[in-house]
């Protein structure tokens, strides 16, 4: 099956994929947001590699496996940080992520992601019992990554968390994939994040560049077990990209003077032995 925006989808479809795909519109504004998934190379995937690597730390020194993103507020980037994250995580050659939606208000992977629609999902393996997490992802086969949506259940989003069958569900995430990044609703607002701490190996919270006030963190922080927090995201930063990135962002722009130098530079590095610290400026990358 063909989404939006070309995402090739296996697993459990429901059908209304070729009225999605039909609309332009939301191919152009859906694609602005997934770096990770469709310009790998480009400045803003490699601040989501920065990002990646930190959680990869994390499950090696800290057994960081399933991680949350929230954030204080609403409309911070949970959504999109989650999936840059977990298509991040997914290029690692024969990694296991599955991204899941356990913001059962506003649930919104399945949109953002370009998927026809949000069941089975979370909530069906969590009140259903013939539905499991390996029965209910959705496979992106092109990013390496399954996807679980939030699904759809008659139940508050309180008491569907409260359930047993919530860690069952983890549990069962844990045995089948390397990282679980689950999307969560804002943490101040309403108590979901704090039902799921206990389950989870940590949080990453995001916050929106001139936008969350400092106060709402610092209620959300004083909210979060302090030893479940595993970092802050910085979203929507506008700082520049710096000269030198843009010319090793851009693949256009790699003409080959530039990897000649880059390949003299690490030769050079080997060849003197010398710390980071003591490379003079010279030695970097540079226009050709
Ligand atoms: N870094 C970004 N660059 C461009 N647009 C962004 C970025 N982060 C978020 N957005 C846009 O801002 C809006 C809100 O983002 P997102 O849905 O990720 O936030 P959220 O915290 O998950 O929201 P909610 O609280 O409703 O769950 C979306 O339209 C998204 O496309
Ligand atoms: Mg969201």
């Amino acid at each position: 099956m063909l989404a939006p925006h070309g995402l090739t989808v296996e697993g459990p479809t429901s059908g209304d994929a070729a009225a999605l795909a039909a609309s332009a519109a939301p191919r152009v504004l859906l694609g602005e947001c997934l770096a990770s998934l469709l310009r790998p190379t480009s400045f803003e995937a490699e601040r989501y590699r920065v990002l990646r690597h930190a959680v990869e730390t994390m499950r090696r020194d800290a057994h960081l496996q399933v991680v949350a993103v929230t954030s204080p507020g609403t409309a911070d980037g949970k959504t999109t940080t989650a999936i840059n994250l977990a298509g991040a995580l997914a290029q690692a050659p024969g990694a296991r992520v599955l991204l899941a939606d356990v913001d059962f208000r506003r649930p919104a992977l399945t949109r953002q992601l370009g998927l026809e629609d949000r069941r089975p999902g979370v909530l069906d393996v969590l009140l259903q019992p013939e539905f499991t997490v390996a029965d209910s992802v959705r496979r992106l086969a092109q990013f390496n990554l399954s996807v679980l949506p939030a699904g759809v259940g008659a139940v508050a989003p309180y008491e569907a968390l409260k359930l047993p069958r919530f860690e069952e569900l983890l549990e069962e995430a844990r045995q089948r994939y390397d990282y679980v990044v689950l999307d969560t609703p804002p943490f101040v607002p309403v108590p979901d994040g704090r039902l799921i701490s206990g389950c989870v190996d940590g949080f990453l919270v995001v916050v929106a560049a001139h936008r969350t006030p400092r106060k709402e963190l610092a209620e959300a922080l004083g909210l979060m077990d302090p030893a479940k927090v595993v970092g802050l995201v910085f979203n929507g930063d506008d700082a520049p990209i710096p000269p030198y990135y843009s010319r090793y962002a851009d693949p256009r722009r790699r003409d080959r003077s530039w990897w000649r130098y880059h390949r003299g530079f690490y030769e050079r590095r080997t060849q003197r032995e010398e710390s980071p610290s003591t490379w003079s400026r010279s030695d970097g990358p540079r226009d050709a």
